[in-house]
């Protein structure tokens, strides 16, 4: 078994190092402070210093509040992504992949008219450090670069190793056996980040000590960096702060709607259902009424019933424009849809309440009014459905054949069928691309 620990481990102090400044010889003041190194060393330095000496450093107004303003700048632009804002902390991910709070943009242990920016590359500045020290001391240790960071789930901060050269960074159990006959399957070491917290013992946060060398670890050096601690963001449970992700549902639940004509056998929650339903049913409708209600067709037989009911009146129609047995039986088959999914409902409009006026043109305008209100309910269901990870259909077979619904469901004239819900787990929803209102708005 290979292990990633030690018996016994030192963790000393390099003392003596000066205040760095842009274009100070990083590597000649370790290599001075520190000549006592071995090879199998581990050299861990604040990435502050780093930052220091590579020149990361912007002149800021000396003014508290200009100052903050400044670093808020400086964090957003640092920011490839904003991840979540919390109150006034903001978390993301910045150039280099990492995710930690303001982009690592520092303005401790620095002067006052200064703010620090997390090093360029963290990997390359460990690297060249650690070559750097086999130069001047004939040593060959490896070199971790750390930054302050707050844990998910867990209170508190710890170092850990944005920058790595000459150590394996993560240690892998996986398919190894502890001393019970346990097989570890998904024990992964991050080495380097324990190695950066032990170093902060040391280090700490007021003394001015930015290095320390842990001591006594058997290092193997398979050529990663810390950039391998970085978590893929398409692996990561924290991607989005609990506000952006609501923020996000809430943008993506009209347009993730597609009509998904393909079910799998899975059963639809009842629960989900209903919950779709209940949110179809908050849609405006005139006049203050409730004119939608949702059949949910539960009873198989009846389903079936009602089916072929519409599908022999639907021939009847097809009969009677002239079309052939072949070219009838062709369209017929496109209702199968709602034969084959595991769930239909049948949204219908009741309109109790329309007003009823001295003319024609009046009443035609209020069943407008009413079928509008009815389409919004179908609609909400739909996206409720959708959010729900549903997929839909919306068939309008019904409407064509709303005498033959009303029989074969036992409901009166007032009951006006808005076509048919085919419910069930997708196989795809089909992909939107971006939106664009092209020709749907017009801006007047
Ligand atoms: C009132 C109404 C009736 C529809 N009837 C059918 C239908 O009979 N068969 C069908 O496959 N799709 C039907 N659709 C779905 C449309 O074809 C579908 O919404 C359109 O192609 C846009 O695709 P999308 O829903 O994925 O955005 C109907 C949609 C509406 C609003």
């Amino acid at each position: 078994m290979t292990e990633h620990s030690t018996d016994r481990l030192e963790v000393l102090p390099v003392e003596g190092l000066p205040e760095f400044r842009p274009g100070d010889d990083l590597t000649g003041a370790i290599a001075s402070a520190a000549r006592w190194l071995r090879s199998g060393d581990v050299v861990v330095v604040t990435s502050k210093i780093v930052s220091k000496a590579e020149g990361r450093l912007v002149r800021v107004p000396e003014d508290p509040e200009a100052r903050d303003a400044e670093r808020r700048r400086l964090v957003e632009e640092e920011a490839v992504r904003v991840l979540a804002r919390f109150g006034r902390t903001l978390i993301t991910q910045n150039r280099i992949g990492i995710v930690q709070a303001a982009s690592g943009v520092d303005a401790s242990n620095v002067d006052k008219g200064e703010i620090a920016l997390l090093p360029a590359d963290p990997d390359a500045s460990a690297l060249a450090l650690r070559n750097g020290l086999r130069e001047r001391l004939g040593v060959e240790v490896a070199v971790v670069i750390t930054d302050t960071m707050g844990r998910a789930w867990r209170v508190g901060q710890t170092d850990a190793a944005i920058g790595s050269s000459g150590l394996e960074v993560l240690h892998s159990y996986e398919g190894e056996v502890d001393g019970q006959g346990n097989e570890l399957q998904v024990t992964e070491i991050a080495v380097a980040d324990e190695i950066a917290a032990a170093a902060d013992l040391v280090k700490g946060k007021l003394k001015a000590t930015p290095v320390a060398v842990v001591r006594g670890l058997s290092l193997v050096d398979d050529g990663s960096t810390a950039r391998k601690l970085v978590r893929p963001v398409e692996e990561d449970m924290f991607r989005l702060g609990v506000t952006e992700a609501i923020a996000q549902g809430r943008r993506e639940a009209v347009p993730a709607r597609r009509s998904v004509r393909r079910f799998t056998d899975e059963a639809v929650d009842p629960g989900a259902l209903r919950r779709a339903i209940a949110a179809g049913l908050t849609a405006p409708a005139p006049h203050h009424t409730k004119p939608v209600r949702f059949v949910w067709l539960r009873d198989r037989g009846l389903r079936t019933k009602l089916l072929e009911a519409m599908r022999e009146s639907w021939r009847a129609d097809l009969r009677g424009d002239g079309f052939t047995d072949e070219q009838i039986a062709r369209r017929v088959s496109r209702g199968d849809i709602l034969f084959q999914a595991p769930e239909v409902v049948l949204p219908l409009l009741v309109p109790d309440g329309a007003h009823t006026y001295p003319d024609d043109r009046r009443n035609a305008c209020e069943r407008t009014m009413f079928t509008v209100a009815g389409g919004a309910a179908v609609q909400g269901f739909l996206v409720a459905l959708a959010a729900e990870d549903l997929g839909s259909c919306w068939i309008g077979s019904t409407i064509f054949a709303a005498d033959v619904v009303r029989d074969v469901l036992g409901l009166g004239a007032e009951w006006q069928p808005l076509g048919a819900v085919a419910v069930g787990h997708p196989v795809a929803v089909p992909d939107r691309g971006p939106l664009e209102p092209g020709e749907g708005l017009v801006e007047l």
